[in-house]
């Protein structure tokens, strides 16, 4: 009778072949290209994905009370004056502009200082810096530093107390 249809399964036997075939083929064709793409693209994806998640990954703790290096005035200047100081932006006094700088050195260190941590006309409060960053102390060296590259004379401020 099944042979009046041409087909392929002719016993009970062959049935459960094909059954098992059908089955087990296909699900060994998916291991081999999970294997095979993974062999390939391990390394690549792990780096790739290792990067991009880091940022986040990675904790950094960082110890508030730790002792810190304390910046120069240089460092300062450069990290967060410059930004306006460099070029006069904002009608800043530039660095080095003796003329510009002549009437505010008159002021002192000490009136200096004050009006960067409490911030002047279109600077803001410590030339927008976080406290937590740079100190006073750390500001007094940048005020020193642009002060003096403009003329100024003042000493550097003392070092405080540490503790
Ligand atoms: C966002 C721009 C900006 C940044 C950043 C900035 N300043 Fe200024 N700064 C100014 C401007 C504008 C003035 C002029 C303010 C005025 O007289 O109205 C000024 C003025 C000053 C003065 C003269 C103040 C006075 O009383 O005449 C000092 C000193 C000074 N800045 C130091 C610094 C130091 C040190 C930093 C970095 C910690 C800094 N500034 C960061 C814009 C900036």
């Amino acid at each position: 009778m099944s042979e009046a249809h041409g087909s392929l399964i002719k016993s009970p036997k062959q049935l459960i072949i094909m059954v098992f075939a059908s089955f087990f083929v296909p699900l060994i064709i998916i291991l081999l290209l999970m294997v095979f793409v993974n062999n390939g693209k391990r390394t690549d994806a792990e780096a790739s994905a290792e990067a991009l998640i880091k940022p986040v990954a990675q904790l950094n703790f960082k110890d508030a009370s730790a002792p810190r290096e304390l910046q120069t005035g240089e460092q300062v200047y450069k990290t967060v004056c410059a930004a306006c100081h460099a070029s006069g932006a904002a009608g800043a006094p530039k660095f080095g502009d003796a003329a510009a700088w002549s009437a505010r050195l008159g002021k002192g260190y000490d009136g200096l200082l004050t009006s960067v941590i409490k911030g002047k006309g279109a600077m803001p409060a410590r030339g927008g810096a976080n406290p937590a960053d740079i100190s006073d102390y750390e500001l007094g060296r940048a005020v020193v530093y642009l002060a003096n590259s403009a003329g100024g004379k003042l000493p550097e401020p003392k070092a405080p107390a540490t503790k």
